[in-house]
């Protein structure tokens, strides 16, 4: 790890908001009511909050309580009044090269139809539609749409199965599916219709299912479930007006769901008012975004980062925002770079797997593309590689536009530890805690561990972002989030982490069983059960190993059932198996097949014992292992 400092450029330090870094972030967490009140100032309101923060039922905190809102009447309809709404809001890219351009005008008039549509099929405020899509312009219609209605959206990543996707329907006891024919992805078209109807034959709950029509092909529609996007769009019950509803600041805006540390994904709940102050906040503070600004946020919609980043605080704060529909290095490796010069891109906002995947390709790629309108660039998912920082740094940002390495999870809503454009950086550091963020690095008891000493990271104050609760486990959102510190009423993130001299934070990896690949989000234990749920595998263990592309690679360690012999047909068997049952991202790398697996004398997987000895290092201390 290197400790250069590199200093802000000249190109953007004339243009930071923040000057003083230490005096401010002493002000904001001494009197957080009053910064987090200056930052929901920025908003507008139906009306204002009784109070900043209700903390009489903590963890359960209710931000700006009292308070009337919808992200709606902030993201687009406040921007409608004057010529702001001739703006572009929004421009997309298909992977076939073809491409739509929404004003803030016609991003209301497209939000209004589908919400209308919602409304005609029978939707509800309160109640949770799943969205099934690719990164196509009707993917953010559609959740818009939802939180106009006040309904809330479950977005399910367009790369998880049917069983995955049927879980998540059951466990939010969806009525209606919004989805597509399919999507692009590197030339082929990624069928999602076919996985829906699969879904859909095992949750009982859906009544309708609307398909928007992207890729063309043949796909088998239902009576009376199944209709079209655009043949409803025709009909009068989509045109006209449709009013933004009216919220409490804590009604719930999305679920998404997330992996942790046991199989059943966790459906983190996300609500209108703190949510919306949080993530447009962070967005202006930390990349000084303006309305003049194109922000491309090249991640997928479907997870926390697109929800936050590229839908809801990019339009808060009036800005253009980019979505691209495909693949990285499709059909060339320039794929970005183009993009980028052909929208004049002002900030890029991508992640470390995605920045390795198009350095291996050289910088003439780069080169050939004029991305000298890039000021800012952004990371986030997991820590960036000294290496990737410096290409990225001195090649895409011509060694003259700052990284944001921003720090933060699913349940934090947006960015919490990163630089402002102001901070000098340390490749491979997400830097300091961001103003109202009270973080810090403490050991089992909660003592503040020594500069450089390696640690747990906590958030000790509560902030507007924060997930509110886990959809029907309550209990389950204490437990995971507020036990371990709970004397202290400190949030757990699940990182470790250390602090250094300069208090630079340096996130070192997760401490409990969720693995990251290439960014992607999963948990050792649902990979595991989707493994045991063949036939053949008796008992299954999963480690993750560094991969020089992806980050983390998984590898899985297999006892076979008694009938079973081990053989490289059966190992493809067992993948393919995996696949279907999770999707692509959660495929193990190898599978190595076994005949017993460390545990502990209760029976627990000892999974660093297979990590150290698939590194050939030392496995640290076994007096708990069984054999
Ligand atoms: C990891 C993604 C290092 C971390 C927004 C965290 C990071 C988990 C970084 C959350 C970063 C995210 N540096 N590690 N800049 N950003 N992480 O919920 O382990 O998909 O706990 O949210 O990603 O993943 P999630």
């Amino acid at each position: 790890m290197t400790d250069k400092l590199y200093k802000p450029s000249e190109k953007t330090i004339n243009e930071a908001i923040i000057k003083e870094y230490d005096n401010k972030y002493k002000f904001s967490i001494d009197n957080s009511d009053k910064y987090w009140e200056e930052q929901a100032e920025y908003l507008d309101w139906y009306k204002k909050w009784d109070k900043v923060v209700d903390e009489s039922n903590a963890p359960f905190y209710k931000w700006f309580s009292g308070a009337k809102t919808n992200i709606i009447h902030n993201a687009i309809d406040r921007h409608l009044s004057d010529s702001h709404r001739n703006k572009l809001a929004f421009i997309w890219q298909g992977e076939p090269g073809d491409e739509r351009h929404f004003s803030y005008h016609k991003l209301d008039k497209e939000v209004s139809a589908f919400a209308n549509i919602l409304k005609a099929m029978g939707v509800r405020k309160g109640e949770i539609v799943t969205i099934y899509m690719p990164q196509i312009p009707e993917l953010i219609f559609a959740m818009l749409a939802c939180a106009k209605i006040g309904a809330a959206h479950s977005v399910v990543y367009a790369g998880f199965s049917r069983e995955a996707l049927a879980e998540r329907i059951k466990d939010a006891s969806s009525k209606v599916l919004l989805t597509a024919d399919g999507g692009w992805r590197r030339g082929k078209i990624v069928d999602l219709k076919s996985i829906a109807n699969e879904a859909m034959k095992r949750s009982p709950t859906i009544e309708v299912c609307i398909t928007v029509k992207r890729t063309g092909q043949e796909v088998e529609m239902e009576q009376n479930r199944d209709f079209w996007y655009h043949d409803l769009c025709a009909l009068p019950i989509a045109s006209g007006k449709c009013e933004t509803e009216e919220m409490n600041a804590e009604d719930m805006l999305f679920i998404l769901y997330t992996s942790g540390t046991t199989g059943k994904p966790k459906g983190i709940v996300h609500a209108h008012g703190g949510y919306s102050v949080y993530i447009s906040s962070v967005l202006r503070t930390v990349f000084d975004i303006k309305e003049d600004d194109r922000w491309w946020c090249a991640a997928d919609p479907g997870w926390i980062t697109g929800h936050s980043f590229i839908v809801y605080a990019p339009l808060i704060n009036g800005a253009t925002t980019v979505l691209y529909e495909g693949a990285p290095t499709y059909p060339y490796p320039d794929r970005f770079w183009r993009i980028i010069s052909n929208y004049g891109v002002n900030i890029l906002y991508t992640s470390p797997t995605a920045i390795r995947g198009l350095m291996r390709f050289g910088d003439s790629w780069v080169k050939k593309h004029d991305v000298s309108s890039l000021r800012l660039l952004g990371t986030v998912g997991e820590p960036i590689n000294p290496a990737a920082w410096e290409w990225y740094y001195n090649i895409v940002g011509d060694g003259n536009c700052q990284i944001m390495d921003t720090w933060w999870q699913t349940e934090t809503g947006g960015f919490m530890i990163s630089p402002y454009p102001i901070t000098p950086l340390k490749p491979g550091s997400a830097t300091k805690p961001l103003f109202g963020i009270d973080a810090d690095v403490v050991d089992e008891d909660g003592n503040k561990v020594k500069p450089g000493e390696q640690g747990i990271l906590v958030i000790k104050k509560p902030w507007p972002g924060m997930a509110q609760t886990i959809l029907h486990d309550a209990d389950r959102f204490k437990e995971v989030y507020w036990s371990k510190y709970e004397k202290q009423g400190w949030y757990l993130a699940g990182d470790s982490a250390r602090i250094d001299e300069d208090g630079y934070f340096w996130i070192i990896a997760r401490l409990d069983d969720v693995i990251k690949v290439s960014g992607y989000r999963l948990g050792t234990a649902e990979v595991e059960s989707a493994l045991v749920s063949h036939s053949s595998v008796a008992e299954a263990a999963v480690i993750t190993l560094p991969h020089e592309l992806r980050g983390n690679a998984i590898h899985a360690y297999v006892i076979l059932s008694q009938d079973y012999t081990a053989s490289d047909k059966l190992n493809d068997i067992i993948k393919e198996h995996v696949r279907s049952e999770m999707g692509p991202i959660a495929v193990p790398e190898t599978i190595k097949f076994v005949d017993s697996l460390p545990k502990t004398r209760s029976g627990k997987i000892m999974r660093r014992v297979l990590k150290a000895k698939a590194q050939g290092l030392d496995p640290g201390d076994l007096s708990t292992i069984e054999d």
